[in-house]
């Protein structure tokens, strides 16, 4: 039991999903676990645990924002025996060449966020995934034929910018793919926990062309997504 998460230890899976939407937590569990029980809907963010294929997995919400993540991806690591954590959401393209609904694998974040300053000292803007996780992400979506992309994300703080082409600057000296709002305070405490994570997103919105995905269209993306995270833990 921790402040955010009424569970018992041993209640989660070593591997955790984690969309931002309590009701994609809810969706997944839902549509592809067996066995499948609540675990935790402490604020509404649902977490469930059951069972893919045979393997146990547990798939939790992380609401919006590293603040958020930040908060429930450390209950896990070190209250709820949880080794990896899949962040499946998703992201606003910074490039044409991203399409809505495509799939994207973040090799690297970069933030102007203070998450990992505050909370350790640290001053990169840049952290990584788990390279393992990662590379058992992508080997999934070749045995799947789904075509993915991978590149470096924009962990933003802010989603309503003053200066809203900013991320034209961002995409040229970041070399920025797209943008989400968690991505680098996981992979923070992930790294400063021992742990892993890893980090799939799908095109739910472009910057560059302005077009916007509708609710049904999203589902499409997101299920390609969830299958590809799911897939992985035959691995
Ligand atoms: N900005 C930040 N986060 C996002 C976006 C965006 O445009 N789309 C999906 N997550």
């Amino acid at each position: 039991m921790t402040p955010h998460i009424h569970a018992e230890l041993g209640d989660f899976a070593t591997t955790v999903l984690m969309p931002g939407d309590p009701l994609r937590a809810k969706f997944i569990a839902e549509t592809y676990l067996d066995e499948v029980r609540e675990v935790s809907n402490v604020r509404n963010i649902l977490a469930y645990t059951g069972s893919y294929q045979g393997t146990r997995v547990s798939v939790m919400a992380s609401g919006m924002g590293m603040p958020s993540i930040g908060i429930y991806s450390w209950e896990l690591f070190t209250e709820f025996g949880v080794e990896n954590i899949i962040r499946v959401g998703s992201c606003g393209a910074y490039t044409e060449k991203l399409k809505l609904h495509d799939v994207l694998l973040a090799t690297k974040v970069w933030s102007e966020s203070s998450f990992a300053k505050t909370q350790n000292g640290e001053t990169s803007p840049f952290n990584e995934p788990s390279a393992k996780l990662s590379q058992f992400l992508s080997n999934s979506a070749k045995r799947l034929n789904t075509p993915i992309h991978s590149g470096i994300v924009h962990s933003s703080d802010v989603f309503y910018r003053k200066d809203h082409m900013s991320f034209q600057r961002i995409h040229q000296e970041v070399g920025a793919l797209a943008v989400e709002m968690e991505a680098f305070a996981l992979f923070h405490n992930a790294r400063t926990l021992n742990k892993n994570a890893a980090c799939l997103l799908t095109v739910s919105d472009h910057l560059v062309t302005e077009e916007a995905t509708t609710s049904t269209e999203r589902e499409t993306g997101f299920k390609r997504m969830i299958e590809i995270a799911l897939a992985s833990l035959q691995d």
